[in-house]
């Protein structure tokens, strides 16, 4: 599955893999394909390094690249304390009834309580570049809006290519403007924050709208026959998210929640704001239906909501709530099945996707051309 992307990268295949864990990125890219790592959960510049660290000496000299998170709307000169100040209380009595109402336990003193809103702020996402520019990454992704000017710049200098996700043709020609060198076009049925046009409707519009820059198309990619059709749209590779979750290098850290993603079908996901404050698609939980229920307080704008649920996400996770237990993931968790590795995985796309050309291209009358 090569496409002039692939090639410029020196990647066997055009399949790009977005994966908090750095043993899933490293086998992608061991696989053949292009293994993004990330970084939104490291607030802490040494463990970034550490895992960095870890991808060069298991990745083969193949090459990787790294995924931060610059909103487009900045929560800059905000502290984490006076976003808390902005919660309402009626909010905060709504988590605490809610976990209540389950039994969730609390977290021992001293543990961490997960993810925190800084993983969000522009000046952390800057301290995780100082960190990944010390590393030979290929490229780097922005979710959530355009990389600013000097972070392309930067990247640029060092010969990295620099990548954004996009929901909406609008969204992708501001990225175009921006200067950079690759679109996702992320649609409606992906895991995390989507927007609300699907991928058959949104890739070809991001191609026409960004031409000639490459698009890689992401969102209820699992399949070869997928990969085939999102390059028939006109992207030059794929981009998967969710597929990675479920595989033998994933480190989720609770087997309910893997056994939950491997029952779970295609029409268990929602995309719901009650994770960060913005919609993104997770499993459809009790959690996420207290959260859209009309007759609840309903979600806070992000950053707000993020910081308001973050220890009771991770009361939730550690405790296995089962209930209330969830993980952003797309659609195509309907086929996460069975836990295999990263490379059956792989392979099985790249097979998949022979399969699916020859299917057309004998169908269109085309054998043996
Ligand atoms: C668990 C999870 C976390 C994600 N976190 C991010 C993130 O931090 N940054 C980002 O650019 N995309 C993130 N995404 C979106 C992926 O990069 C990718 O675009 C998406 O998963 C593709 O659709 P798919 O889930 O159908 O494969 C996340 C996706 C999942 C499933």
């Amino acid at each position: 599955m090569q496409t002039e992307l692939s090639t410029q990268l020196g990647v066997e295949h055009a399949v790009f893999g977005f994966t908090p864990f750095p043993a899933v990125a490293a086998a992608i890219s061991r696989a053949g394909g292009f293994g993004v790592l990330g970084a939104v959960r490291y607030t802490a510049p040494d463990d970034l390094r550490r895992d960095l660290d870890w991808i060069e000496a298991h990745v083969d000299g193949k090459p990787y690249g790294l995924d931060v998170v610059m909103p487009a709307k900045k929560v800059e000169g905000v502290s984490e304390a006076d976003v808390e100040a902005m919660i309402p209380e009626g909010h905060r009595a709504f988590v605490r009834d809610t976990l209540a109402k389950y039994g969730v336990p609390g977290l021992a003193e001293g543990e961490a309580a997960g993810w925190r809103i800084t993983g969000w702020m522009e000046q952390v996402a800057r301290g995780q570049l100082d960190v990944a520019f010390d590393y030979p990454i290929r490229l780097l992704a922005n979710a959530l809006g355009s990389p600013p000017a000097d972070v392309v710049a930067r990247a640029h200098d060092r010969d990295v290519l620099v990548a954004a996700l996009a929901g909406s043709a609008r969204h992708a020609r501001k990225h175009k403007d921006a200067g950079i060198d690759v679109v996702v076009a992320q649609g409606y049925e992906a895991g995390g924050h989507t927007g609300e046009i699907a991928s058959m409707v949104l890739t070809p519009e991001v191609v026409e709208a960004v031409d000639p820059l490459p698009v890689l198309a992401a969102g209820g990619i699992g399949s070869g026959r997928q990969a085939a059709a999102a390059l028939a749209l006109g992207a030059q590779g794929v981009w998967l998210g969710s597929v990675w979750l479920t595989t033998s290098e994933a480190d989720l850290h609770s087997p309910a929640l893997t056994r939950k993603l491997l029952a779970a079908g295609s029409g268990d996901t929602v995309r719901s704001r009650a994770l960060t404050g913005k919609p993104a698609r997770q499993l459809r939980t009790e959690w996420t239906d207290a959260w859209d229920d009309p007759h609840g307080p309903g979600a806070l704008p992000m950053p707000l909501q993020g910081l308001l649920v973050a220890e009771a996400v991770s009361r939730i996770q550690k405790h296995e709530i089962d209930p209330l237990l969830g993980t952003p993931v797309g659609q195509i968790v309907g086929r996460m099945n069975d836990v295999r590795s990263v490379r059956a995985v792989f392979d099985d796309l790249t097979r998949g996707f022979e399969e699916a050309v020859d299917r057309v291209n004998r169908i269109a009358g085309r054998s043996g051309q």
